[in-house]
């Protein structure tokens, strides 16, 4: 799959926009969207995505020279985006792994026929000893070797080399214990061993060996707005894409992947601190008001506000006056310039079809506003 429909150009050869793709996240959008707001605002000094997810803003401000800041409320998605600022190398990433393995096995294998399926055991035992070092450090470089095994620890099986440490799996989303169970059984699919260092030194090269210089920045897990009014910095360029209304699955479908930062050995149903948790429209469109105040409070008058956004058709409603609802009642200064759909990237790079699940009629807008007035 495509994660990317970006197009190599000289300045940014394919194997420098590799470290983007280092994890599959729901409904991450792609580089092009960041960055074609980077090319329209040249005087930019500092940019912001107070919903980062996998930080793909944060990627393109690298990518055009710039330090960003991203915040984002689940855990997987702050993993990931931290990943994006890092200036590691390939050698760096896997001394650790080997330090870690040299320290002998640690943390409690988790029980269960998912498990006994999922992963061949001693894939398991060193997949668990990985977690619990990592859940403990907060080094770059743990940062980096963490988002590697968030991107490889689920995924199809290949022929060849292997490329992720699971069973049959999709590399988007993680299926559910039972349905994996039996689809497995029923294939007689039993876990091979993967070598995990392997995989990881593998994929450590590809996606570090031409990562562009890193320009500085911080990821920081927590809600935009408590966290943007703890912020100093102040921003020039905003480019980001709230859930989209009626999505409530973000944690759910991620649930191995926060297994590995430090959730439950079992699928979350909670929505804890997510926006898409709100009980109806005008709850959602409040909330996202207030993020639109909170994040003018952080930026330089003129700054440019470019946002992506959309609903699931069951949640029948209009995403553009949502979001251009939200934005006036932010009170806040923002004039909307620009309002038009989102385009039809190139085949299954638009944002909302990533993970087939989605379904494939979501209208997605793209609205650009510009701070004008003084944030109240
Ligand atoms: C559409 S996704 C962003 C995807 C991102 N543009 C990318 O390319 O990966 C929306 C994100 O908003 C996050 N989110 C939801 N509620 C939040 C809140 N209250 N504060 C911060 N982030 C929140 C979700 O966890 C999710 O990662």
């Amino acid at each position: 799959m495509t994660v990317t429909a970006v197009a190599p150009s000289p300045d940014w050869p394919e194997d420098a926009l590799r470290l983007n793709a280092v994890c599959p996240y729901y409904t991450m959008f792609p580089l092009d969207f960041p960055l074609q707001q980077l090319a329209a605002t040249p005087d930019a000094t500092r940019v912001l995505d107070p919903f980062c997810g996998r930080g793909t803003t944060l990627y393109a401000a690298r990518l055009a020279g710039l330090p960003s800041v991203g915040i984002d409320i689940n855990p997987v998605a702050a993993a990931i985006a931290q990943a994006k600022l890092v200036q590691i190398t390939p050698g760096a990433v896997v001394r650790l792994a080997r330090q870690i393995f040299d320290g002998g096995t640690r943390g409690d294998v988790p029980e269960g026929e998912f498990w006994q399926w999922c992963y061949e055991s001693e894939t398991l035992r060193e997949l668990v000893t990985l977690r619990e070092y990592l859940l403990e450090t907060t080094t770059p470089t743990a940062a980096m070797l963490r988002a590697i095994l968030l991107g490889i620890l689920h995924g199809p099986r290949n022929k060849n080399l292997p490329s992720y440490l699971s069973n049959q799996m999709p590399r988007t989303y993680a299926s559910k214990p039972a349905y994996a169970v039996t689809f497995w059984k029923k294939r007689a699919m039993e876990p091979v061993r993967v070598p995990v260092l392997e995989v990881i030194e593998r994929r450590a090269s590809r996606l570090l060996n031409a990562a562009p210089l890193a320009h500085g920045g911080r990821v920081y897990l927590g809600d935009s707005v408590e966290t943007l009014s703890g912020l100093r910095q102040r921003f020039d360029l905003v480019v980001t894409s709230p859930p989209y209304y009626g999505m409530r699955t973000y944690v759910a479908d991620q649930w191995l992947r926060s297994w590995f930062v430090g959730g439950p050995p079992e699928v979350p149903y909670g929505t804890h601190g997510q926006i898409a948790r709100q009980p109806n429209q005008e709850a959602f469109t409040q909330a996202l008001a207030e993020v639109w105040a909170a994040t003018a409070r952080r930026c330089y008058q003129g700054a440019r506000l470019a946002i992506r956004f959309g609903a699931l058709p069951s949640a029948r409603t209009n995403p553009e006056e949502m979001l251009l609802v939200s934005l006036k009642e932010a009170k806040a200064g923002w004039v909307v310039k620009e309002v038009r759909p989102a385009g039809v990237p190139p085949k299954r790079t638009r944002q909302a079809e990533q993970f087939g699940k989605a379904g494939s009629a979501i209208d997605e807008i793209d609205v650009v506003a510009e701070l004008v007035g003084l944030p109240h």
